[in-house]
Protein backbone atom coordinates (compact mmCIF):
# COMPACT_ATOMS: atom_id res chain seq x y z
CA UNK A 1 0.00 0.00 0.00
CA UNK A 2 1.10 3.30 -1.12
CA UNK A 3 -0.11 6.22 1.55
CA UNK A 4 0.00 9.63 0.92
CA UNK A 5 0.62 11.20 4.59
CA UNK A 6 0.40 14.87 5.20
CA UNK A 7 1.52 17.25 8.26
CA UNK A 8 3.94 13.90 8.85
CA UNK A 9 6.59 16.20 10.02
CA UNK A 10 4.22 17.60 12.88
CA UNK A 11 3.20 15.62 16.27
CA UNK A 12 0.32 13.19 15.37
CA UNK A 13 1.92 12.80 11.71
CA UNK A 14 5.30 11.90 12.76
CA UNK A 15 4.25 8.99 15.24
CA UNK A 16 1.77 8.07 12.31
CA UNK A 17 4.43 7.76 9.96
CA UNK A 18 6.73 5.68 12.06
CA UNK A 19 4.14 3.55 13.14
CA UNK A 20 3.25 2.94 9.83
CA UNK A 21 6.79 1.87 8.94
CA UNK A 22 7.62 -0.28 11.41
CA UNK A 23 4.31 -2.21 11.31
CA UNK A 24 4.09 -2.86 7.49
CA UNK A 25 6.90 -4.04 6.02
CA UNK A 26 5.75 -3.14 2.43
CA UNK A 27 4.02 0.22 2.67
CA UNK A 28 5.48 2.92 1.58
CA UNK A 29 4.85 6.67 3.30
CA UNK A 30 4.58 9.60 1.04
CA UNK A 31 5.10 12.57 3.56
CA UNK A 32 3.49 16.23 2.33
CA UNK A 33 4.40 18.60 5.10
CA UNK A 34 4.57 22.51 4.73
CA UNK A 35 7.04 22.59 7.67
CA UNK A 36 5.29 25.23 9.24
CA UNK A 37 6.67 26.87 12.73
CA UNK A 38 5.14 23.02 13.53
CA UNK A 39 6.64 20.95 11.35
CA UNK A 40 9.81 19.47 12.49
CA UNK A 41 12.22 17.28 10.19
CA UNK A 42 13.76 16.29 13.82
CA UNK A 43 10.68 14.70 14.81
CA UNK A 44 11.50 12.14 11.50
CA UNK A 45 15.44 11.74 12.55
CA UNK A 46 16.20 8.02 11.14
CA UNK A 47 13.74 8.30 8.08
CA UNK A 48 16.04 10.58 6.16
CA UNK A 49 17.35 7.89 3.90
CA UNK A 50 14.36 5.66 4.50
CA UNK A 51 13.73 3.14 1.09
CA UNK A 52 10.08 3.35 2.05
CA UNK A 53 9.72 7.51 3.51
CA UNK A 54 9.78 9.97 1.23
CA UNK A 55 9.30 13.33 2.24
CA UNK A 56 8.10 16.38 0.23
CA UNK A 57 8.02 19.81 1.39
CA UNK A 58 5.14 21.87 0.37
CA UNK A 59 2.06 23.21 0.58
CA UNK A 60 -1.68 20.56 1.07
CA UNK A 61 -3.19 24.49 -0.85
CA UNK A 62 -0.89 23.87 -3.68
CA UNK A 63 -3.35 22.05 -6.46
CA UNK A 64 -0.31 21.04 -8.60
CA UNK A 65 2.12 19.72 -6.08
CA UNK A 66 -0.83 17.80 -4.02
CA UNK A 67 -1.77 16.51 -7.91
CA UNK A 68 1.57 15.85 -8.59
CA UNK A 69 2.30 13.33 -5.56
CA UNK A 70 -1.23 11.64 -6.16
CA UNK A 71 -0.41 10.45 -9.56
CA UNK A 72 2.58 8.74 -8.04
CA UNK A 73 0.12 5.93 -7.34
CA UNK A 74 -1.46 6.38 -4.07
CA UNK A 75 -3.77 4.22 -2.43
CA UNK A 76 -5.17 5.80 0.78
CA UNK A 77 -4.55 9.67 1.94
CA UNK A 78 -4.80 10.27 5.79
CA UNK A 79 -4.68 13.95 6.28
CA UNK A 80 -3.40 15.29 9.76
CA UNK A 81 -1.89 18.48 8.35
CA UNK A 82 -3.73 21.60 9.95
CA UNK A 83 -2.56 24.70 11.61
CA UNK A 84 -3.91 23.10 14.93
CA UNK A 85 -3.40 25.46 18.37
CA UNK A 86 -6.29 27.05 19.69
CA UNK A 87 -4.37 29.90 21.16
CA UNK A 88 -3.08 30.95 17.80
CA UNK A 89 -6.67 30.45 16.03
CA UNK A 90 -8.06 33.27 18.48
CA UNK A 91 -4.87 35.65 17.57
CA UNK A 92 -5.21 35.15 13.95
CA UNK A 93 -7.61 32.24 12.35
CA UNK A 94 -6.52 33.32 8.62
CA UNK A 95 -3.73 30.10 8.52
CA UNK A 96 -6.68 27.92 10.03
CA UNK A 97 -9.09 28.79 7.58
CA UNK A 98 -6.62 28.31 4.54
CA UNK A 99 -4.83 24.98 5.68
CA UNK A 100 -7.63 23.18 7.70
CA UNK A 101 -10.53 24.60 5.17
CA UNK A 102 -9.57 24.98 1.81
CA UNK A 103 -6.36 22.76 2.06
CA UNK A 104 -9.20 19.96 3.02
CA UNK A 105 -11.19 20.52 -0.06
CA UNK A 106 -7.82 20.58 -2.55
CA UNK A 107 -7.01 17.13 -1.18
CA UNK A 108 -10.39 15.53 -1.43
CA UNK A 109 -11.06 16.59 -4.99
CA UNK A 110 -7.67 15.37 -6.50
CA UNK A 111 -8.61 12.36 -4.31
CA UNK A 112 -11.64 11.87 -5.78
CA UNK A 113 -10.77 12.31 -9.63
CA UNK A 114 -7.74 10.06 -8.84
CA UNK A 115 -10.01 7.46 -7.19
CA UNK A 116 -8.06 6.94 -3.91
CA UNK A 117 -9.32 4.34 -2.43
CA UNK A 118 -9.72 5.24 1.29
CA UNK A 119 -9.25 9.47 2.73
CA UNK A 120 -9.28 9.45 6.42
CA UNK A 121 -9.98 13.28 7.77
CA UNK A 122 -8.13 13.37 10.80
CA UNK A 123 -10.76 15.52 12.91
CA UNK A 124 -11.16 16.63 16.70
CA UNK A 125 -13.40 16.07 19.39
CA UNK A 126 -13.72 19.82 19.55
CA UNK A 127 -15.60 20.21 17.00
CA UNK A 128 -18.75 18.72 19.58
CA UNK A 129 -17.98 22.26 21.15
CA UNK A 130 -17.97 21.95 25.40
CA UNK A 131 -19.52 19.42 28.13
CA UNK A 132 -21.24 20.17 31.31
CA UNK A 133 -19.88 18.09 34.47
CA UNK A 134 -21.17 14.67 32.93
CA UNK A 135 -21.71 13.07 29.56
CA UNK A 136 -19.19 12.27 26.73
CA UNK A 137 -19.43 12.94 23.05
CA UNK A 138 -20.86 10.13 21.09
CA UNK A 139 -20.40 10.48 16.95
CA UNK A 140 -24.36 12.15 16.49
CA UNK A 141 -23.57 15.13 19.10
CA UNK A 142 -23.98 18.11 17.31
CA UNK A 143 -21.30 19.76 15.93
CA UNK A 144 -20.91 22.89 17.96
CA UNK A 145 -17.47 24.24 17.56
CA UNK A 146 -16.36 27.25 19.79
CA UNK A 147 -12.83 28.00 19.03
CA UNK A 148 -11.81 29.29 15.31
CA UNK A 149 -9.60 26.02 15.35
CA UNK A 150 -12.65 24.14 15.83
CA UNK A 151 -14.58 26.00 13.28
CA UNK A 152 -12.48 25.28 10.53
CA UNK A 153 -11.84 21.39 11.59
CA UNK A 154 -15.72 21.21 11.67
CA UNK A 155 -15.98 23.26 8.07
CA UNK A 156 -13.61 20.48 6.99
CA UNK A 157 -15.59 17.58 8.47
CA UNK A 158 -18.91 18.79 6.81
CA UNK A 159 -16.71 19.09 3.25
CA UNK A 160 -15.46 15.83 3.70
CA UNK A 161 -19.20 14.38 4.62
CA UNK A 162 -20.53 15.83 1.24
CA UNK A 163 -18.11 14.23 -0.77
CA UNK A 164 -19.12 11.00 0.46
CA UNK A 165 -22.60 12.04 0.62
CA UNK A 166 -22.80 13.40 -3.06
CA UNK A 167 -19.91 11.03 -4.85
CA UNK A 168 -19.48 8.11 -2.96
CA UNK A 169 -16.31 9.26 -2.15
CA UNK A 170 -14.67 6.66 0.30
CA UNK A 171 -13.88 9.12 3.35
CA UNK A 172 -13.97 8.34 6.92
CA UNK A 173 -13.27 11.41 9.74
CA UNK A 174 -11.83 10.35 12.88
CA UNK A 175 -12.61 12.44 15.92
CA UNK A 176 -9.74 11.99 18.43
CA UNK A 177 -9.47 13.58 22.12
CA UNK A 178 -6.01 15.09 23.33
CA UNK A 179 -3.10 13.80 22.80
CA UNK A 180 0.25 13.13 24.82
CA UNK A 181 3.45 11.73 23.64
CA UNK A 182 7.03 12.41 22.11
CA UNK A 183 7.53 14.79 20.00
CA UNK A 184 4.66 17.34 20.55
CA UNK A 185 5.35 20.82 20.15
CA UNK A 186 5.67 22.58 23.67
CA UNK A 187 2.93 25.28 22.90
CA UNK A 188 0.87 22.68 24.21
CA UNK A 189 0.02 21.62 27.77
CA UNK A 190 1.48 18.57 28.36
CA UNK A 191 5.27 19.52 26.66
CA UNK A 192 5.02 23.24 28.10
CA UNK A 193 4.42 22.15 31.17
CA UNK A 194 7.27 18.99 31.35
CA UNK A 195 9.92 21.39 30.13
CA UNK A 196 9.06 24.38 32.21
CA UNK A 197 8.68 21.91 35.34
CA UNK A 198 12.30 20.24 33.88
CA UNK A 199 14.22 24.43 33.57
CA UNK A 200 12.72 25.06 36.98
CA UNK A 201 10.05 27.79 35.04
CA UNK A 202 6.61 28.72 36.15
CA UNK A 203 3.30 26.26 35.06
CA UNK A 204 0.96 28.28 33.53
CA UNK A 205 -2.37 27.77 33.50
CA UNK A 206 -5.31 29.23 32.70
CA UNK A 207 -8.59 30.65 34.24
CA UNK A 208 -8.95 28.20 37.59
CA UNK A 209 -6.88 25.30 36.15
CA UNK A 210 -10.18 23.12 36.72
CA UNK A 211 -10.83 22.78 32.84
CA UNK A 212 -10.66 19.09 32.01
CA UNK A 213 -9.57 17.34 28.71
CA UNK A 214 -9.77 13.99 27.85
CA UNK A 215 -6.23 12.61 27.61
CA UNK A 216 -4.97 9.73 25.09
CA UNK A 217 -1.49 8.58 24.31
CA UNK A 218 -0.55 9.21 20.74
CA UNK A 219 0.72 5.59 20.18
CA UNK A 220 -3.01 4.34 20.93
CA UNK A 221 -4.32 7.20 18.57
CA UNK A 222 -2.01 5.84 15.86
CA UNK A 223 -3.14 2.51 16.30
CA UNK A 224 -6.98 3.50 15.97
CA UNK A 225 -6.06 5.77 12.56
CA UNK A 226 -4.60 2.38 11.27
CA UNK A 227 -7.71 0.23 12.69
CA UNK A 228 -9.84 3.09 10.78
CA UNK A 229 -7.79 2.83 7.48
CA UNK A 230 -7.93 -0.55 7.28
CA UNK A 231 -11.43 -1.71 8.72
CA UNK A 232 -13.12 1.05 8.86
CA UNK A 233 -16.67 1.91 6.67
CA UNK A 234 -16.49 4.89 4.46
CA UNK A 235 -18.90 7.66 4.99
CA UNK A 236 -18.77 7.01 9.28
CA UNK A 237 -17.46 9.06 11.50
CA UNK A 238 -15.41 7.31 14.88
CA UNK A 239 -14.64 8.86 17.89
CA UNK A 240 -11.28 8.17 19.46
CA UNK A 241 -10.84 8.49 23.18
CA UNK A 242 -9.32 6.67 26.13
CA UNK A 243 -11.40 7.79 29.08
CA UNK A 244 -8.85 9.47 30.82
CA UNK A 245 -10.67 12.46 31.87
CA UNK A 246 -8.14 15.02 33.81
CA UNK A 247 -8.17 18.58 34.98
CA UNK A 248 -4.94 20.28 33.80
CA UNK A 249 -4.15 21.44 37.72
CA UNK A 250 -4.27 17.83 38.67
CA UNK A 251 -1.50 16.81 35.73
CA UNK A 252 0.50 19.77 36.53
CA UNK A 253 0.58 18.62 39.91
CA UNK A 254 1.34 14.88 38.74
CA UNK A 255 4.44 16.16 36.53
CA UNK A 256 5.85 18.41 39.53
CA UNK A 257 5.47 15.13 41.31
CA UNK A 258 7.53 12.86 39.20
CA UNK A 259 10.03 15.78 39.08
CA UNK A 260 10.43 16.35 42.48
CA UNK A 261 9.50 20.23 41.99
CA UNK A 262 7.61 22.32 44.10
CA UNK A 263 3.48 23.21 43.11
CA UNK A 264 4.51 26.33 44.06
CA UNK A 265 5.93 25.99 39.97
CA UNK A 266 2.04 26.10 38.90
CA UNK A 267 0.85 29.68 38.34
CA UNK A 268 -2.83 30.86 37.43
CA UNK A 269 -2.80 33.34 34.79
CA UNK A 270 -5.53 35.11 32.88
CA UNK A 271 -7.49 32.97 30.69
CA UNK A 272 -8.24 31.70 27.51
CA UNK A 273 -11.44 33.70 25.65
CA UNK A 274 -14.44 31.24 24.93
CA UNK A 275 -12.46 28.40 26.74
CA UNK A 276 -14.03 24.58 26.69
CA UNK A 277 -15.01 23.62 29.85
CA UNK A 278 -14.68 19.78 29.89
CA UNK A 279 -14.46 17.67 26.60
CA UNK A 280 -14.91 13.94 26.95
CA UNK A 281 -15.38 11.13 24.63
CA UNK A 282 -17.49 7.87 24.26
CA UNK A 283 -14.88 5.48 21.99
CA UNK A 284 -17.95 2.83 22.00
CA UNK A 285 -18.46 2.62 18.47
CA UNK A 286 -14.98 2.58 17.32
CA UNK A 287 -14.51 -0.56 20.06
CA UNK A 288 -17.60 -2.53 19.46
CA UNK A 289 -17.47 -1.94 15.70
CA UNK A 290 -13.17 -2.37 14.77
CA UNK A 291 -12.50 -3.97 18.42
CA UNK A 292 -9.86 -1.12 18.68
CA UNK A 293 -9.27 -0.47 22.59
CA UNK A 294 -6.54 1.74 24.33
CA UNK A 295 -3.33 -0.38 25.70
CA UNK A 296 -1.77 2.56 27.61
CA UNK A 297 -2.22 3.56 31.22
CA UNK A 298 -2.46 7.35 31.25
CA UNK A 299 0.09 6.82 34.89
CA UNK A 300 2.51 4.77 32.90
CA UNK A 301 2.16 6.82 29.65
CA UNK A 302 2.36 10.31 31.28
CA UNK A 303 5.97 8.79 32.98
CA UNK A 304 7.11 7.56 29.85
CA UNK A 305 6.58 11.20 28.46
CA UNK A 306 7.76 13.01 31.08
CA UNK A 307 11.34 10.41 30.30
CA UNK A 308 11.12 11.14 26.64
CA UNK A 309 11.28 15.14 27.20
CA UNK A 310 13.66 15.12 29.92
CA UNK A 311 16.21 12.58 27.97
CA UNK A 312 15.44 14.11 24.60
CA UNK A 313 16.99 17.70 25.89
CA UNK A 314 18.63 18.51 22.43
CA UNK A 315 15.01 17.98 20.64
CA UNK A 316 13.48 20.30 23.29
CA UNK A 317 16.63 22.97 22.68
CA UNK A 318 16.59 23.12 19.29
CA UNK A 319 12.40 23.51 19.31
CA UNK A 320 12.73 26.54 22.39
CA UNK A 321 15.71 28.11 20.30
CA UNK A 322 14.35 27.45 16.77
CA UNK A 323 17.05 26.05 16.10
CA UNK A 324 14.99 22.83 14.29
CA UNK A 325 14.37 25.32 11.76
CA UNK A 326 17.41 24.95 10.18
CA UNK A 327 17.64 21.10 10.08
CA UNK A 328 16.04 20.94 6.45
CA UNK A 329 18.89 22.26 4.76
CA UNK A 330 20.95 19.60 6.37
CA UNK A 331 19.06 16.70 5.97
CA UNK A 332 17.17 17.64 3.35
CA UNK A 333 19.05 19.91 0.84
CA UNK A 334 18.55 18.21 -2.10
CA UNK A 335 14.70 17.14 -1.71
CA UNK A 336 13.81 21.33 -1.41
CA UNK A 337 12.88 21.04 -5.02
CA UNK A 338 9.48 21.20 -5.70
CA UNK A 339 8.41 17.93 -6.99
CA UNK A 340 7.78 18.93 -10.33
CA UNK A 341 11.20 19.85 -10.53
CA UNK A 342 12.70 16.92 -9.62
P1 LIG B 1 0.89 19.79 14.66
O1 LIG B 1 0.61 21.25 14.68
O2 LIG B 1 1.92 19.22 15.57
O3 LIG B 1 1.30 19.34 13.17
C1 LIG B 1 0.66 19.84 12.03
C2 LIG B 1 1.57 19.57 10.84
O4 LIG B 1 0.90 20.04 9.65
C3 LIG B 1 2.92 20.32 10.89
O5 LIG B 1 3.96 19.45 10.56
C4 LIG B 1 2.78 21.42 9.84
O6 LIG B 1 4.00 21.80 9.25
C5 LIG B 1 1.84 20.75 8.85
N1 LIG B 1 1.09 21.73 8.04
C6 LIG B 1 0.45 22.85 8.47
N2 LIG B 1 -0.09 23.51 7.43
C7 LIG B 1 0.19 22.77 6.32
C8 LIG B 1 -0.10 22.91 4.94
N3 LIG B 1 -0.82 23.95 4.49
N4 LIG B 1 0.35 21.98 4.08
C9 LIG B 1 1.08 20.92 4.51
N5 LIG B 1 1.40 20.74 5.81
C10 LIG B 1 0.96 21.64 6.71
O7 LIG B 1 -0.51 19.08 14.88
P2 LIG B 1 -0.87 17.71 15.61
O8 LIG B 1 -1.10 17.96 17.05
O9 LIG B 1 0.09 16.67 15.20
O10 LIG B 1 -2.30 17.41 14.95
C11 LIG B 1 -2.37 16.69 13.73
C12 LIG B 1 -3.84 16.59 13.33
O11 LIG B 1 -4.57 15.93 14.35
C13 LIG B 1 -4.51 17.95 13.13
O12 LIG B 1 -5.37 17.84 12.02
C14 LIG B 1 -5.32 18.16 14.40
O13 LIG B 1 -6.46 18.93 14.15
C15 LIG B 1 -5.68 16.73 14.77
N6 LIG B 1 -5.86 16.45 16.19
C16 LIG B 1 -4.90 16.80 17.11
C17 LIG B 1 -5.08 16.44 18.46
C18 LIG B 1 -4.04 16.78 19.49
O14 LIG B 1 -4.30 16.58 20.67
N7 LIG B 1 -2.86 17.28 19.13
C19 LIG B 1 -6.24 15.76 18.85
C20 LIG B 1 -7.20 15.44 17.88
C21 LIG B 1 -6.99 15.77 16.56
O1 LIG C 1 -9.17 17.96 22.01
C1 LIG C 1 -8.32 17.81 20.91
C2 LIG C 1 -7.54 19.09 20.71
O2 LIG C 1 -6.59 19.14 21.78
C3 LIG C 1 -6.85 19.17 19.37
O3 LIG C 1 -7.82 19.23 18.35
C4 LIG C 1 -5.96 20.42 19.29
O4 LIG C 1 -5.23 20.43 18.08
C5 LIG C 1 -4.99 20.39 20.45
O5 LIG C 1 -4.21 21.57 20.46
C6 LIG C 1 -5.74 20.26 21.78
O6 LIG C 1 -6.50 21.46 22.06
P1 LIG C 1 -6.57 22.05 23.55
O7 LIG C 1 -6.94 23.47 23.47
O8 LIG C 1 -7.39 21.15 24.42
O9 LIG C 1 -5.02 21.83 23.96
P2 LIG C 1 -3.99 22.79 24.72
O10 LIG C 1 -2.78 21.95 24.98
O11 LIG C 1 -3.81 24.10 24.04
O12 LIG C 1 -4.73 23.05 26.11
C7 LIG C 1 -5.12 21.98 26.94
C8 LIG C 1 -5.77 22.58 28.18
O13 LIG C 1 -4.77 23.28 28.92
C9 LIG C 1 -6.85 23.60 27.89
O14 LIG C 1 -7.84 23.54 28.91
C10 LIG C 1 -6.11 24.93 27.95
C11 LIG C 1 -5.11 24.67 29.05
N1 LIG C 1 -3.84 25.41 28.99
C12 LIG C 1 -3.15 25.40 27.82
C13 LIG C 1 -1.95 26.07 27.72
C14 LIG C 1 -1.17 26.10 26.42
C15 LIG C 1 -3.36 26.04 30.11
O15 LIG C 1 -4.00 26.02 31.18
N2 LIG C 1 -2.16 26.70 30.03
C16 LIG C 1 -1.44 26.75 28.86
O16 LIG C 1 -0.37 27.40 28.84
Amino acid sequence: MRLLVTGGAGFIGSNFVRYVLSRYADYEVLNLDKLTYAGNLENLEGLENHPRHTFFHGDICDPDLVGDVLKRGVDAVVNFAAESHVDRSILDASDFARTNVVGALNLLEPSRKNRILRFLQISTDEVYGSLGPTGAFVESSPIAPNSPYAATKAAADLLVRSYHHTYGFPAIITRCSNNYGPYQFPEKLMPLLITNALAGLSLPLYGDGLYVRDWIHVQDHCAAVDRILHHGKSGEVYNIGARQEMANLEIARLILKSLGKPESLITLVKDRPGHDRRYAIDPSKLKQALGWKPRISFHMGLQETIDWYRHNAAWVEHVRSGAYLSYYDRMYGQRQKTLSEL
